[in-house]
């Protein structure tokens, strides 16, 4: 087979883990979709920053555009972040008939319904795992794993940078400032890291796992959010000393078919295995009514384990498009939702 060639937009954090786990593991990524891998260009905003990676330089562009009208180009991975021009590139890239498998949960969250359309529509595959909890295959498990089943809660620690910040004020007494500032430094902060500290990365992936755990229409608007902008250290303290941790925890639950969806900073027992959580780790918990309680576990931030994330989906896409079948990754309702109001 000739080799399958890869337009990459982005190479910051996420994007330098994909070339490394591409060129790493190119040997046995070819052998399983049957051709080598290249990737053929990458769009980044400045081509002369330096990179800490060796990077051939005339693969770089600062036109995404010449990545995505690239003919030559059949998947496109997104991983440069941003909502609406970003909106605007994947639905292109779609109308080009290429397939794309992105991180950005912004995106998904707010258009996930109107891509996945779009994708339907061309015959095309949209993966997103990596958009939530990182390196932990969450969306892949709630599709494919839970198919069978009726979940009825889904609760978790699906931020990394802020469970980094709670642990570090918790456990060594760091500054809230110098922590983020860490976090930052680290890679696992959005761009603007008020969504993460605020509640919306973590509200905006509980919108995804809602969507796909509950097969109904979770919108962003739907989950009470509340973030740890507000949480000091002496609450924390005042926390252990009662023998609870502080998490920023998402919780989705529904009984009979209304549901309802939060995220906050909650008080979790110590001895609760949710409070061990720590650091960049996610954690997320799933009930289902015949297999009981789940709960996965993996770093939900940072380069190499988003990018695992990303390059399997990038695995599957190919391995799709050699069999000519895709797999699209379902967002859209399949029934109405109800949303459980507070009365109830
Ligand atoms: P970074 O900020 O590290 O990298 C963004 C990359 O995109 C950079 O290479 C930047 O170029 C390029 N870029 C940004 N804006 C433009 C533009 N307008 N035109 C062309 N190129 C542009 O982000 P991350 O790698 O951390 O995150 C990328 C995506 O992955 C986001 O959607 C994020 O939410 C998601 N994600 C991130 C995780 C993480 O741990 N960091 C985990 C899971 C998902 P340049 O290098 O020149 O600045
Ligand atoms: N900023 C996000 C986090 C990146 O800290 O969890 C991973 O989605």
């Amino acid at each position: 087979n000739k080799p399958v060639k890869v337009g990459l937009l982005g190479l910051g954090t996420v994007g330098t883990g994909v070339v490394r786990i591409v060129e790493m593991h190119q040997e046995d990524l070819s052998s399983q979709v049957g051709s080598p891998i290249v990737i053929e260009k990458i769009s980044v905003k400045d081509r002369e920053k330096s990179r800490n990676i060796p990077i051939d330089h005339s693969k770089l562009t600062d036109d995404p555009w010449e990545v995505i009208h690239d003919p030559e180009i059949d998947v496109i991975v997104e991983v440069m972040g941003g909502v609406e021009q970003t909106r605007t590139y994947i639905l292109e890239a779609l109308s080009q008939g290429k397939h794309i498998v992105t991180a950005n949960k912004d995106l998904m969250a707010l258009y996930g319904t109107e891509i996945l359309a779009k994708a339907q529509e061309m015959k095309c595959d949209v993966f997103y795992e990596a958009s939530v909890a990182g390196g932990i295959p969450i969306i892949r498990t709630l599709i494919e794993g839970f198919s069978s089943d009726r979940i009825t809660k889904i609760m978790g620690i699906v931020n990394g940078t802020t469970n980094y910040m709670l642990t570090k004020m918790s456990k060594e007494g760091v500054s809230y400032e110098d922590v983020l500032k860490e976090a930052q430094q680290l890679g696992y902060a959005e761009s603007d890291p008020t969504s993460d500290v605020e509640g919306l990365d973590a509200a905006r992936k509980m919108t995804i796992l809602g969507t796909l755990g509950f097969r109904t229409n979770v919108e962003l608007a739907d989950v009470r959010v509340k973030g740890i902008s507000g949480v000091s250290q002496s609450d924390i303290a005042y926390a252990r000393n009662l023998g609870y941790e502080i998490k920023l925890l998402g919780i989705a639950d529904r009984d009979d078919d209304a549901i309802s969806i939060s995220v906050q900073p909650t008080m979790v027992k110590a001895s609760h295995p949710i409070a061990s959580v720590n650091g960049v780790f996610n954690a997320v918990y799933v009930y289902g009514e015949a297999v009981g309680e789940t709960m996965f576990y993996g770093a939900g931030a940072g380069e190499m384990p988003t990018a695992t994330s990303v390059v399997a989906d990038l695995v599957s896409v190919i391995k799709n498009l050699r069999l000519g079948v895709n797999g699209l990754k379902q967002i859209a309702p399949h029934k109405p939702k109800k949303l459980k109001t507070d009365a109830e």
